[in-house]
């Protein structure tokens, strides 16, 4: 069987139609799902109605799963392969931890030596309009840099943080951040990075990276600043509106996110992300 795909923008993306991913898939058919999501970098499949556990069982296809173990606070009790991305409150009516998840251009689980290859994220509940998902190809952002600036970034070390993003407005947020800095020491990554699959190179940068290694974050912002805004252009983005059931598989090597509040916050959004392991990159340097 040959999977039929529809682009979903110039940059990046594909739509996998016709498959429901709970159903038996022959390795073959898997097959052609991973080489699509090589070449596309992010996979669409709509209209998912799955559980969690076969949410969880599909992602294994693609690598073994992260027990979130350097996100404690945001994955679920009864499914620790399973992150949260809802800003719904909890029972005692505090914001939720996960409220402003992915609000900065970032690469899942950069600020580890344990980078993810790539994520699966499934949409429970969208709000009417908005609360989109915006993705970077990082293949072309890097490619179509000067070879002066490919020149003069070969060799940098972006410095990555956790507990970067927007807190909530209680204490909660803050001791969450803390505890996230506790957990997870800087990590340095190479701002150039190679594909340990497609053998392409790709820019590895984002808002979670605040400095160079062996530079301030004064000297490091300006070409911290050219590189984000060059990476995620609008040419070289696709912006995901949510369907309820979807499922966006995207490719953490070569791509970067940041997902919108552009929305009406009293409606729910509500997301689960799974997160499946990468080779080790990086090393972590004094904080
Ligand atoms: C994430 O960064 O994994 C979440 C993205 C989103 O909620 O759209």
């Amino acid at each position: 069987m040959t999977i039929k795909l529809r682009k979903l923008s110039y940059a990046l993306g594909a739509e996998v139609l016709e498959v429901d991913v709970a159903k038996p898939m022959s390795e073959q058919q898997f097959g052609e799902i991973y080489r699509a999501f090589l070449d596309s970098n992010i996979l669409l499949f709509r209209n998912q109605r799955v559980t969690r556990e076969q949410h969880i069982e599909f992602s294994r296809r693609f690598g073994e799963l992260d027990r979130h173990e350097a996100l404690p606070r945001d994955r679920r009790k009864d499914h620790p392969e399973l992150l949260m991305v809802t800003n719904e409150p909890k029972p005692d009516g505090s914001p939720s931890d996960t409220k402003y998840t992915g609000r900065q251009w970032h690469s899942d689980m950069s600020f580890t030596t344990a980078p993810s290859l790539g994520s699966l994220l499934r949409c429970y509940e969208c709000p009417e309009v908005g609360g989109d998902t915006l993705f970077a190809n990082m293949y072309l952002a890097y490619e179509t840099l000067s070879d002066g600036m490919k020149e003069l970034i070969a060799d940098l070390h972006g410095i990555h943080l956790s507990g970067t993003r927007k807190l909530a407005n209680d204490n909660s947020g803050v001791a969450r951040a803390e505890e996230q800095k506790r957990i997870n020491p800087p990590v340095a990554q190479p701002v150039v990075r190679v594909h340990p699959e497609t053998g392409r190179k790709a820019l590895y940068i984002g808002e979670k990276v605040k400095s160079f290694e062996g530079m301030t974050e004064e000297e490091s912002k300006p070409l911290i600043d050219y590189l984000v805004a060059h990476a995620t252009r609008a040419e070289f983005v696709y912006r995901h509106q949510w369907r309820k059931d979807d499922i966006l598989a995207w490719d953490n090597r070569c791509t970067l996110h940041q997902a919108l509040g552009d929305f009406d916050e009293t409606q729910l959004r509500h997301m689960e992300r799974t997160t499946v392991l990468g080779t080790p990159s990086g090393y972590v340097v004094a904080g």
